[in-house]
């Protein structure tokens, strides 16, 4: 009997994400090395990650053995200029020969040049809370486009800075700046946007062909059902301030909030494409609780490990439709489940692109997809206590173990695609939902 396939285009990127400081190991440059120290789930560690400063070559053969072919990796600023102005050129040529070891394996990078951390010197100058850092991060970007720019054909400028954001200036769970508070936050806000604006300048001046954006975590903020009118408002303001206000600031050049709007330079229109980064949909009432987004979900959802997040698929959808009025392409450049034993994982990959091919099939112009992560990795404030990877990586031996998730993603990109044989092979229980024509309940949906 014909199996039903979901086939995507031929040039569309399957691809995988890491960030540098949390597969790296050793960035004892970063503030996070030193927030380290007693401020993880746990009191657990970096150390030496997934090993990739020594050897990230082994993990790439496994991508590309998985038929992945494309990658989302950072570098980290506080290799790279682990003193003001001083900069080590042997990170960069490892780095050099990392980027130059995906090509060879074709494995396309994409690179983000700030993903949450921080080398220790700025955060000493006041980091984002001062205007100062605009002019740190455009000679960081200039010594990276003129060192590695060759190498880079997709750039990320900053990684999820309302994230960063909300988690280091209100939650307080990432290193502490030197001014905690909303009001600090968003002066931080203004900063990374002016920032986001100089690293576009100077890596199209110097490679006009490249592709330069931002990632986006664009989680689906709503009230409860039957939640009061003044929760309802309150949640329309936070989805404008945690969503709606980045995302309008790069398309017209302004930022607006409630403490008023001010024009950025340089700002308006500077992006090639949009990242989203996507896992879960929040619920938010008001008063708020201390995490600003409640940590509870309905009694039906499905809710991924240590309480991360519930798993809604057609969230995606709606982060994808929420950004078409901006007129650019879209990558999705995380999207993944911390899932230790590997109970939703391939699930949550069937259906989260399913979501995505659906967009694709009403030529929404969806580019790829990278999934979070190729391998376990250190996991923030959360050290290793979540598992996001698609190969398991046992911290301590650091022995590696494709999970069944790793080798259903495998055949997705070997066939470009999903399937109702992989869903009946990984996912039976999807069939009924999926596949209603192909399950042996005949259920039409
Ligand atoms: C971040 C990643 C993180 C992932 C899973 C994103 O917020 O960019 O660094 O590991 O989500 O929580």
């Amino acid at each position: 009997m014909a199996k039903a396939q979901m086939l995507f285009p031929a040039d569309f990127r399957w691809g995988t994400a890491t960030a540098a400081y949390q597969v790296e190991g050793h960035n004892t440059n970063s503030d996070w090395w030193l927030w380290e120290q007693g401020h993880i789930l746990q009191n657990q560690r970096s150390g030496i990650a997934c090993n990739w400063w020594a050897n990230a070559e082994s993990d790439l053969d496994a991508a590309a053995d998985m038929g992945t072919n494309a990658h989302r990796l950072s570098l980290e600023w506080s290799r790279i200029e682990p003193e003001p102005s001083v900069f080590d050129d042997h990170a960069l040529d490892r780095y050099r020969q990392i980027l130059q070891a995906m090509h060879n394996r074709g494995i396309e990078p994409m690179v983000t040049l700030h993903h949450f951390s921080n080398p220790l010197w700025l955060v000493e100058k006041g980091d984002f809370n001062r205007q100062i850092v605009v002019e740190y991060f455009q000679r960081y970007v200039s010594k990276v486009a003129d060192v590695l720019g060759d190498l880079i054909p997709k750039w990320i400028t900053i990684n999820e800075p309302m994230v960063y954001i909300f988690a280091r200036y209100l939650g307080g769970v990432f290193p502490a700046p030197q001014q905690m508070g909303l009001r600090a936050g968003l002066e931080a806000a203004k900063h990374m946007l002016m920032c986001h604006a100089a690293a576009y300048e100077v890596i199209k001046t110097k490679y006009p062909e490249a592709e330069v954006g931002y990632a986006k975590n664009i989680p689906i903020l709503e009230a409860k059902p039957g939640s009061s009118f003044v929760s309802k408002w309150w949640t329309r303001r936070m989805d404008s301030l945690f969503n709606g206000m980045w995302l309008d600031a790069v398309a017209d050049g302004r930022m607006r909030t409630f403490l008023g709007s001010t024009k950025i330079k340089g700002l308006a229109g500077s992006y090639d494409f949009i990242g989203i980064n996507y896992y879960t949909r929040f619920y938010l009432r008001f008063p708020p609780p201390k995490t600003f987004f409640e940590t509870e979900w309905t009694p039906e959802a499905v809710v991924s490990d240590g309480n991360y997040g519930e798993v809604y698929p057609a969230g995606l959808y709606r982060a994808i439709q929420r950004v078409l009025k901006y007129n650019k392409p879209l990558y999705i450049t995380e999207n993944g489940v911390p899932d230790a034993a590997d109970r939703l994982r391939p699930s949550f990959l069937l259906t989260h692109l399913r979501e995505i091919w659906r967009a694709v099939s009403f030529c929404y112009p969806v580019m790829g997809y990278y999934h979070w992560s190729l391998i376990d990795n250190f996991e923030w404030d959360r050290g290793w206590t979540q598992r996001f990877g698609l190969i398991e990586l046992d911290p301590a031996t650091q022995a590696r173990h494709l999970r069944r998730s790793g080798e259903l993603y495998s055949k997705i990109c070997y066939r470009r695609g999903i399937s109702s044989d992989m869903a009946e092979q990984y996912a039976p229980e999807l069939m009924a939902t999926m596949f209603p024509g192909e399950s042996p309940q005949k259920v039409i949906g």
